[in-house]
This record gives C-alpha cells, sequence and structure tokens, in this order.
C-alpha cells in the first residue's frame, strides 16, 4: 500500500507527523534542558548480529583498526590480539602473549601495588610504526617497555626497549600517544612524582614541557591527541600541529570558586626542534587554551573532559572535535558533549596571551604588553623563512623568553552552538566515536556512538545543534566501562573494547523496526521504508523511498 501512494500524499501523511510530533514536542524539538532520552532501548537479549571476542585475560582497552588489512588489533592484559574485522569471533584471530614475569610482579607488589589489578603489563600504546611492523608499550607491572610487532607473523621482532620516557607506569594513569613519521608523540604523568609533560621521544631531538620558572603543566590528566595536517592547506607554509586534550587545575582567576579543574586544548608544531640556548629540548611552539562546555542558564560547567574524537574531515577546516565532559564532583553523574570548529581553536591560538605576575601560578590574568616578534608560539613559516629563520633553533631570545613565560591563551575556545549537543543527567559517558552517513535527502549527517560507564552504547544523530538519540544497546550481562570505540565503514561495524570482552556490532539496524512509523520516527538516517520493510539505504537502490525528513 506504502509504495501505491504518491509523493504529494507522502508529503502531506509526514506533515501531519511532524504537526502532531511537534504538539508533543518529542522527538523533532529536544526538551529545553537539552536532557534527550533515548528513543528505543535494547537491552542484552535482544542484541541482533552481535560478535563478541575473550581471551584468557581481562582489559580489552585499546583497539586499532587497520581496514586495509581487514584487521582490528587489541591492546589487553598481558596479551596482544590480531582479530578479523569481518569477524571478531573468528577462530582465525592471533594472540601475542606479553606479560611480566614473577619476579617482576614480585617487585610491584613490593612497591605497594595492587598484584590483582596493576602488577601486570596493561598494553597502553599500539600504533602502526612502518609498512611492516607495528610499535606497542606495556606497563609492565609498573616498570614499563616498549617493542616492534612484526605484522605479517604478528609477533615481537625486536628486543624490548626501555618504555620510562613513553609509557606510564600507572595503567589507569591519563596518557594519549601518536606516532607520526615514526616519531612518537606522548602525554602523560608518567611516574607518580614526576610532572606531566608532553614529549616527543624519538629518534632525536627529544623535547619536552617546561617545568620552572613557569609549570606550563599543572597536574594535567591527559584524554586524547590529534594530528591536524594545517600545512596542506596553508598559504603561509604553516606546519602541521598535534593537539593534546586534558584536563588540569585551573590558573586563571574564576567566578566560580568551586572550579579547581578546567579542560584544554594545547598544541606544539611538528616540526619544532626546540630553542639553541634558551627552551633547549623544549618546545617552542607549546600554547594551550580553555575549553569551555557550559550549561550558563543552569549553572552547570563541565570541566572534566573525559574523551575526545577527532572526526577529519576533507580539510582542517571542516574538521571537529567531539569531546565527552563530566563534572568535578565525583559524586554527581552528568554528562555533556560539545563540537568544536578546529578554526575556532586555531582563533584562540592566534589571540592575546595571559600572563602570571608572580611567580605563583594563582592568578593569570591578560597580558597586555608589547609582544614580541616574529609571534611567540607560532609555528615556522614562510614569514619566518623570509627572514632566515628557517628553524626553532634560530628563533631569538626575546622570542624563546616570552613563550616560556606564557603558556595560556587569553580566549576561551567555546563549543558550536555556544553550548552543549547533549546534555544528561544521571549517566556517565566514558567513550565517543563519530561517522558522517549521507542521508536520502543528499546531506551529511554526523552519527555519534557514546559508550557509558555501565556497559551502554548510545547511537544518536546530529540535527543542527542538537543530538537525537536514536537508540540505547545493553552490551554486556554484566555492567562495565566502555573503554573505546572503533568505526569501520568498510565493515559496517562498530567495534567496542571493554574490560571482559571486544564486541562487533552493525552500524545499524534497520530491521528492528517492523512499520513505516517506527522506520521513519527513528530518524536513523541509515534506515528508510521500502514500501514492505525498514531497509539500509547503503545496501539498496534510494529512489523509491521514505526516510528521515528533519
Ligand atoms: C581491568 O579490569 C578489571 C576487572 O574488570 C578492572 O577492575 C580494572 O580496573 C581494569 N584495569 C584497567 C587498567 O582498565
Ligand atoms: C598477591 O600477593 C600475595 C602475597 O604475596 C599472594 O599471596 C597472592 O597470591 C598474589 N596474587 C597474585 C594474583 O599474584
Ligand atoms: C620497519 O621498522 C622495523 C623496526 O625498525 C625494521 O626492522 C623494518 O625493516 C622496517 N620496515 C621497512 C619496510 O622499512
Ligand atoms: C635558511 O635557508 C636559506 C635557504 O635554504 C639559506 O640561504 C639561509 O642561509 C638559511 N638561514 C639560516 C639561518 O640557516
Ligand atoms: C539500482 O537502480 C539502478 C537503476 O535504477 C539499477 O540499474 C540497479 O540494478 C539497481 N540496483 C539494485 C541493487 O537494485
Amino acid at each position: 500500500m506504502w509504495k501505491m501512494m504518491n509523493h504529494r500524499a507522502w508529503l502531506l501523511f509526514l506533515l501531519l507527523l511532524y504537526v502532531v510530533s511537534s504538539v508533543w514536542g518529542y522527538p523533532f524539538k529536544p526538551p529545553l534542558d537539552l536532557d534527550v532520552t533515548p528513543r528505543t532501548t535494547v537491552l542484552f537479549k535482544g542484541l541482533l548480529g552481535c560478535r563478541r571476542f575473550r581471551g584468557l585475560t581481562l582489559n580489552y582497552s585499546l583497539l586499532l583498526l587497520e581496514e586495509d588489512a581487514d584487521l582490528l588489533y587489541v591492546g589487553a592484559r598481558g596479551a596482544l590480539f590480531a582479530l578479523q574485522a569481518s569477524d571478531v569471533s573468528s577462530s582465525l584471530a592471533q594472540t601475542i602473549d606479553w606479560e611480566a614475569s614473577d619476579d617482576q610482579m614480585q617487585q610491584c607488589w613490593n612497591k605497594g601495588k595492587d598484584n590483582q589489578t596493576e602488577c601486570f603489563n596493561h598494553i597502553r600504546f599500539l600504533q602502526r610504526f612502518n609498512s611492516t611492523h607495528l610499535y606497542t608499550c606495556g606497563t609492565h607491572a609498573f616498570s614499563p617497555l616498549c617493542a616492534y610487532i612484526d605484522g605479517r607473523e604478528f609477533k615481537i621482532s625486536s628486543v624490548f626497549e626501555e618504555g620510562r620516557e613513553k609509557c606510564p607506569y600507572d595503567p589507569s594513569k591519563g596518557y594519549t600517544g601518536l606516532l607520526i613519521d615514526q616519531q612518537m608523540y606522548t602525554a602523560s604523568q608518567y611516574e607518580f612524582r614526576s610532572f606531566p609533560d608532553i614529549r616527543r621521544n624519538s629518534p632525536n631531538p627529544i623535547l619536552k614541557t617546561e617545568e620552572a620558572p613557569t609549570q606550563w603543566l599543572q597536574e594535567a590528566d591527559f584524554v586524547g591527541s590529534a594530528l591536524v595536517r594545517e600545512s596542506l592547506s596553508s598559504s603561509a607554509g604553516d606546519d602541521d600541529k598535534i593537539y593534546f586534550f586534558f584536563t588540569e587545575k585551573s590558573q586563571e582567576l574564576s567566578p566560580y570558586f568551586s572550579h579547581s579543574r578546567v579542560a584544554r586544548v594545547a598544541r606544539v608544531c611538528k616540526r619544532d626542534r626546540g630553542g639553541l640556548l634558551t627552551l633547549q629540548k623544549k618546545w617552542t611552539s607549546f600554547l594551550k587554551a580553555r575549553l569551555v562546555c557550559s550549561l550558563p542558564d543552569y549553572e552547570f560547567h563541565f570541566n572534566v573532559l573525559r574523551s575526545v574524537f577527532f572526526l577529519e574531515g576533507s580539510s582542517s577546516q571542516d574538521s571537529a572535535f567531539y569531546g565527552i565532559f563530566g563534572l568535578e564532583w565525583k559524586n554527581v553523574k552528568a554528562s555533556a558533549i560539545c563540537q568544536y570548529s578546529v578554526s575556532d581553536i586555531q582563533w584562540a591560538f592566534d589571540g592575546p596571551y595571559m600572563e602570571s605576575k608572580e611567580d605563583s601560578n594563582s592568578k593569570w590574568t591578560q597580558y597586555t604588553g608589547k609582544v614580541p616578534e616574529p609571534r611567540p608560539g607560532s609555528c615556522i613559516t614562510d614569514q619566518h623563512r623570509a627572514k632566515g629563520i628557517n628553524s626553532s633553533i634560530n628563533l631569538p631570545d626575546d622570542v624563546l623568553h616570552f613563550v616560556r613565560r606564557h603558556p595560556l591563551m587569553y580566549r576561551q575556545i567555546l563549543p558550536q552552538g555556544q553550548r552543549p549537543l547533549l546534555f544528561r543527567r544521571n549517566v556517565d559517558y566514558t567513550k565517543i566515536a563519530v561517522h558522517t552517513v549521507t542521508g536520502l535527502d543528499g546531506q551529511i549527517y554526523h552519527i555519534l556512538f557514546i559508550g557509558t560507564d555501565e556497559g551502554w552504547l548510545q547511537r544518536a544523530v546530529k540535527v543542527e545543534d542538537h543530538l537525537h538519540i536514536i537508540e540505547e544497546l545493553q552490551l554486556f550481562e554484566e555492567p562495565q566501562p566502555v573503554d573505546s570505540i572503533v568505526i569501520s565503514k568498510k565493515q559496517m561495524s562498530v567495534y567496542v573494547g571493554s574490560p571482559t570482552s571486544v564486541v562487533q556490532l552493525p552500524l545499524s539496524t534497520c530491521t528492528r523496526y517492523s512499520s513505516c512509523f517506527d522506520c521513519v520516527m527513528a530518524r536513523d538516517p541509515f534506515c528508510a521504508w521500502d514500501g514492505l520493510e525498514c531497509v539500509d539505504i547503503t545496501s539498496h537502490n534510494s529512489s523509491l523511498y521514505v526516510g528521515l525528513l528533519f
């Protein structure tokens, strides 16, 4: 019957739906406080098309997808796995056992660490090094080690390397790292007593953040990092930049006394080589700025950054960062999601600096004095080269002195739409991944996969500046945090790592909707009604369908 209705009848029908739902106020208009409820809840027993991998160990925290090879690499406790991306439960899975020795574990226990959770080799880093090898680091019972992995044979191919400069000792310490052109960039508070640090570890020159007289990072807790290839679209010969995301102790004067911590983004330039004398072996391009994610009308300031996802567009200008934020009060469950554009972040780094009059790091205010040339903290561009400054080594001393004392920017970075996309009470989100899909209307939609601390996965679509939560899925029988989320367009799958297993799910399950009404009202850009059933548009012809209309 649906198929026979002509186009105009359809439009009338959908208009009617729209009017009815506007009266209900849902789902077309998010409630005023943005506290959106998922439209569908799918319990563990109702999951469709779900595949699982579970080895003989725990903590499947780290996922690395290589779509071309159809492999999903997994870093766990004392082991690494190479799973088939098409089916993680396949028996073709390969394993590398890499646990700390009994001796090492005993030493760890002697240090007062917990031998039930901490004194193992928790894999914290796993990335591609070159076309044949991967590089990995593990905490190794509080004595970090790193090694190369031969990707083809899936075995450790080198002697173990000292990992203390690259990997934290503590398996639960905030940490992020990237391998870019065989150079390793990491950020963490590596040891209990050390200051947090952003490092370029290898090969030389090693670069670090400054600790005195101005400490650039204040008890920073890192959650993510991303390379933004800003050189590609630059007419000024700009450099690529690496962005780091973290929460740290607040340094600026704040009207809100309760806020001792703030969310930040810092950046460094890829070709930074440090200074010659001042800032020798230190970044000359380190700058940081505050990320704001607030509902000012409600006095809600989400100051703790829990996770970020970089959605890479065709250029840096249409790339975006998504962040999951929480409140500082640990006993209050609440989460917000904010989105930031790369250009808004650049705008903050191009703006005025902050200064601290005394060296006590408490009262930072806007710096209004003279700024030396070339602009402190900027990457080496054509403008520098025209003055004979080919590298950060050639930067004048007054510029380096300024950089050393002024790591913090005055401008704060507001999210797109000036407020969170989503705010939820009673939920702690842990991880997020985003991908884009072209809907039937030709528009590009951002689909968000959001994990919770209790093992739920929510799927949401961004419409203008709001999120509509299409569904929430209970991934595990036992509540446990979602530790990582990876999306494969090729496999049309989403992979989730958790303490007990790796789960693979289809990107969407349109067949769950049995009526045209449900299919359309789900507002799932993947799904459309073909006259008989709710189908996935990516695997069918689309001309006849009734899909989402916003
Ligand atoms: C590893 O899993 C155990 C068991 O669920 C959990 O208690 C522990 O916090 C996890 N450790 C890390 C580093 O994720
Ligand atoms: C932890 O250490 C205690 C004391 O040495 C020992 O009895 C226990 O078996 C150890 N547990 C594990 C899992 O190694
Ligand atoms: C990749 O790096 C490893 C470790 O340094 C090295 O042994 C291997 O030859 C390299 N492969 C290629 C193709 O360069
Ligand atoms: C910078 O590079 C230019 C061109 O390669 C060269 O002529 C100049 O001497 C270099 N300047 C310094 C300070 O190295
Ligand atoms: C989709 O439609 C085109 C043109 O109408 C047709 O040639 C093609 O075979 C169709 N594909 C499928 C999978 O039905």
